[in-house]
C-alpha cells in the first residue's frame, strides 16, 4: 500500500491538506492538488516546513496533475465535488475515488444535513464518474486532529462503495494510518446518513466545546 501515489483534490483546505500531510507521514507517495498549483505549492511548502522532522515527501500539482494518482480523494466543499470530479474525468477512469465531502449547511447557531442530488456527495460524483469506483471515507475525522501528525487520530472510519474492490482499498489506506480503523459500511446508499451524520457531529462539537470523532462498541 505505502507505495500507492494519492493525490487530494482540493487539498489546500484543512481537511485535505490534513488528510494529505497524515498519510505522508505513514509513507504514502502523495500529490496536493487544487485549482491553482501555485496554492498547492504554497500549501506543500507549508506542511513541508511545519512537519521539517518529519520530512514530508508531497507533490504539488493542479487537479488534473493530481488525478494522474493511483488513487484520488475528493477533499472539496460538497457543492464544488461533482464538477470537481467532472472536469478530471478522464484522468479518473478506472481509479478508486474517495470522496470525504459532507453536504451541510450553517444556518445560524447550527449545522443542518443537506441532500444533494442522489442522495450524497457521493453517490453524485459516482453518477457523474461511472467509469470509476467511488468509495466514501473520512466524513468524521476532524481536519485539525487529521493534520497534527504529531499525535495519532483515533477514530473509527466508516468506508461505502458499490464496489467491493473500491471499499478494499480505501479501508487498507485507512487501515496504514494509525488508529484509524476502517468500517466496511455497505453500499454507497449509505453515503447519505454517513455524510448527514457530520451535522451531529458538529453540533457536538459546539455544544461540549470539543471536536468529537467517531467509535463504535461492539465491533
Ligand atoms: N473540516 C473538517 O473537519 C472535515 C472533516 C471531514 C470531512 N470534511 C469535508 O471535506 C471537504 C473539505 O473540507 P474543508 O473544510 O477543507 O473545505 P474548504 O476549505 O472549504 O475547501 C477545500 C478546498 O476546496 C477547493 N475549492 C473551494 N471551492 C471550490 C470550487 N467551487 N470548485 C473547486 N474547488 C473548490 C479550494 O481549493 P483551491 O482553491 O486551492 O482549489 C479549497 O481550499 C468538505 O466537503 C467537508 O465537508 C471536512
Amino acid at each position: 500500500m505505502a507505495d500507492v501515489r494519492i493525490g487530494v483534490l482540493g487539498a489546500t483546505g484543512p481537511a485535505g491538506s490534513g488528510l494529505a500531510a497524515r498519510l505522508a507521514a505513514n509513507g504514502f507517495d502523495v500529490v496536493i492538488g487544487s485549482r491553482s498549483k501555485y496554492r498547492a505549492m504554497e500549501v506543500r511548502d507549508q506542511l513541508v516546513e511545519r512537519w521539517a522532522d518529519h520530512r514530508l515527501v508531497i507533490d504539488a500539482s493542479d487537479n488534473v496533475g493530481a488525478s494522474d494518482a493511483d488513487v484520488v480523494v475528493i477533499a472539496t466543499p460538497w457543492d464544488a465535488a461533482t464538477s470537481t470530479a467532472l472536469q478530471v474525468a478522464d484522468h479518473l477512469k478506472g481509479k478508486v475515488v474517495i470522496s470525504m465531502c459532507n453536504a451541510l449547511a450553517r444556518v445560524g447557531p447550527e449545522f443542518q444535513p443537506l441532500v444533494p442530488p442522489r442522495g450524497s456527495v457521493a453517490a453524485n460524483i459516482q453518477a457523474a464518474v461511472p467509469k470509476s469506483r467511488v468509495a466514501a471515507a473520512f466524513h468524521h475525522v476532524p481536519a485539525k486532529e487529521l493534520g497534527d501528525i504529531s499525535e495519532p487520530v483515533e477514530s473509527d472510519v466508516l468506508v461505502c462503495s458499490d464496489y467491493r474492490s473500491a471499499t478494499e482499498v480505501a479501508a487498507e489506506i485507512v487501515a496504514a494510518l494509525p488508529a484509524l480503523r476502517p468500517l466496511d459500511a455497505g453500499q454507497l446508499s449509505n453515503a447519505a446518513p454517513i455524510e448527514a451524520f457530520a451535522a451531529v457531529l458538529l453540533q457536538l462539537n459546539i455544544r461540549y466545546k470539543t471536536r468529537a470523532a467517531v467509535k463504535f462498541t461492539g465491533i
